[in-house]
């Protein structure tokens, strides 16, 4: 099958950070592809910003470096190219002082009806600065819209304050604040398995629903970004964020239209319904581990205090989180949340187990009946399993088994799919917020997330060490298996 595409309107697009790593390793390739698909009309135009006084020359060099680092070879064959590279602009600029400002308004005002879209990429504590500059120099017009990066703050405090200053320049319907989590193809299939499909929503409640088990687990380490990561740790980092839209898509009532506010205002209800965990709470509810050295597919490595090139942290690389929402839909329904470094795969799942059937027919011979079991994966093989008991085939009377229904999204379609940053750049251009965060849902998202964050810190809770390579540390077991259940690799 081969894939749709609709051109988006003419736009400009300045990147803030554009010679930063978001931009070469993500922005930059997802715009090149949506290019080669032919998404991009003619006069669209990508103009990166950096206080470095780099050049056009200068930063064609550093987009071309990019392109060649991160994507396939045979896609850089052709024109495609040279026509994506004709697109390309710089404007150096003094983020936090007035230099470059008027250029890169006389570079926008070339064509002041099309889309003009700023995204920051950049620290968040640029982003009001930013914001204030891009007022002061009149370059909103009523096709704008800022896009915003990952962290909104280090807290609930944090994140007001930025969307206080982003919200003075831009109204909310042109805030983009972005989860590249919801651009995933998985994810959006989530809202059709749910809401497209008769068979799952009858179901879908405390009543047949046993626990529902979110990991996004990693093998990498922290790589080159330890210094913010030491800031930030996994809480902040894939909790506030990714996970709880996972979550939230999971576990929200049916809007009445897939629809931006519509979409929102359900994941908002689930965000306020999350029961809340305090210093009473939080050592029974959560573990925070760090990873140490260990072997990962076979190969060594270090740990975070090596990799950080630091004496000590208190910073956790793994987080497991037993969360419950109080609504009536899923009162005793656990959430079992984790992610972690350096984990043992590459894998991110959403598992909902359902309750065991009411009463057995069936006399001993036929063995145990496992509870059927909802795989949704969102990497690295996207698909879905559907486990089922059956018949064992063949002679021998009537054994039961669990079996697999399983679909691959790659090897039923055909098809890679794309980056989320594709999906999400173009909606940006299209104007359609659906799969971005409204200010009240990172609001409610922060309200559940510090109250952990000072009960880690009043009751100074322990990190426990894990080897890399493991499926985090010992404690996140005990989480689970303390209600009598096991994470989905534990089970047969
Ligand atoms: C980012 C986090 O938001 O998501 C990173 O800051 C993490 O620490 C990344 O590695 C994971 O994204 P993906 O798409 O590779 O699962």
């Amino acid at each position: 099958m081969s894939p749709r595409t609709i051109q988006v309107s003419p736009f400009d697009l300045v990147v803030f950070g554009g010679t930063g790593d978001l931009a070469a390793r993500k922005l930059l390739p997802a715009l090149f592809q949506r290019d080669r698909a032919g998404q991009l009309p003619e006069q669209a135009r990508i103009i990166g910003v950096s206080r470095k006084a780099l050049g056009d020359g200068g930063y064609l060099r550093f987009v071309r470096q990019a392109l060649e680092a991160h994507v396939k070879p045979a896609e850089l064959e052709g024109a495609a190219l040279e026509r994506f590279l004709a697109r390309v602009h710089f404007c150096a600029v003094d983020v936090t002082g007035d230099g470059g400002w008027s250029e890169l308004a006389t570079l926008l005002s070339e064509d002041v009806a099309q889309v003009r879209t700023f995204y920051f990429a950049v620290s968040p504590d640029l982003f009001a600065p930013i914001s204030q500059r891009i007022g002061r120099f009149g370059l909103v017009t009523p096709e704008s819209r800022v896009v915003l990066e990952k962290p909104l703050g280090k807290d609930g405090e944090g994140a007001r304050v930025v969307n206080e200053a982003v919200g003075r320049v831009f109204g909310e319907h042109q805030i983009f604040r972005i989860d590249h989590y919801l651009g995933k193809e998985t994810v959006q299939n989530l809202m059709a398995l749910r809401f497209a499909n008769r068979l799952f929503e009858p179901l879908w409640n405390s009543t047949h629903i046993d626990h529902i088990q979110i990991t996004v687990a990693e093998d990498l380490g922290v790589g080159e970004r330890g210094g913010y990561y030491d800031t930030s740790g996994a809480l902040r980092d894939m909790v506030q964020n990714h996970i709880l839209q996972l979550l939230c898509l999971t576990a929200m009532e049916p809007p009445d239209a897939f629809e931006a506010d519509a979409v929102r205002d359900e994941k908002l209800k689930i965000l306020k319904a999350l029961r809340r965990i305090d210093d009473h709470t939080a050592e029974a509810a959560t573990v925070r581990g760090q990873y140490r050295k260990g072997s990962v597919g076979g190969q060594p490595t270090q740990g975070y205090l090596e990799d950080l090139a630091a004496e000590e942290s208190e910073t956790e690389t793994f987080v497991a989180i037993r969360a419950e929402i109080a609504n009536w839909r899923w009162a005793g329904v656990p959430f079992y949340l984790r992610t972690g470094k350096r984990l043992a795969a590459r894998t991110s799942e959403i598992v909902v187990n359902f309750r065991p059937i009411s009463h057995s027919i069936f006399d001993h011979t036929a063995g145990r009946i496992s509870q059927n079991r909802l795989i949704i994966r969102l990497q690295p093989d996207e698909g879905m399993t559907l486990e089922v008991m059956i018949k064992d085939p063949g002679p021998g009377g009537m054994r039961l088994r669990r079996i697999p229904l399983d679909m691959s999204f790659v090897e039923t379609f055909g098809v890679s799919n794309p980056d989320a940053y594709e999906r999400l750049l173009m909606d940006v251009i299209r104007g359609n917020q659906t799969l971005f965060m409204r200010h009240d849902e990172v609001a409610a998202a922060w309200n559940w997330i510090d109250p952990i964050l000072s009960a880690w810190k009043h009751t100074a809770q322990r990190i426990h060490p894990y080897p890399a390579g493991a499926w985090g540390p010992s404690a996140s077991i005990a989480l689970i298996e303390r209600d009598g259940r096991t994470w989905l690799e534990d089970t047969e």
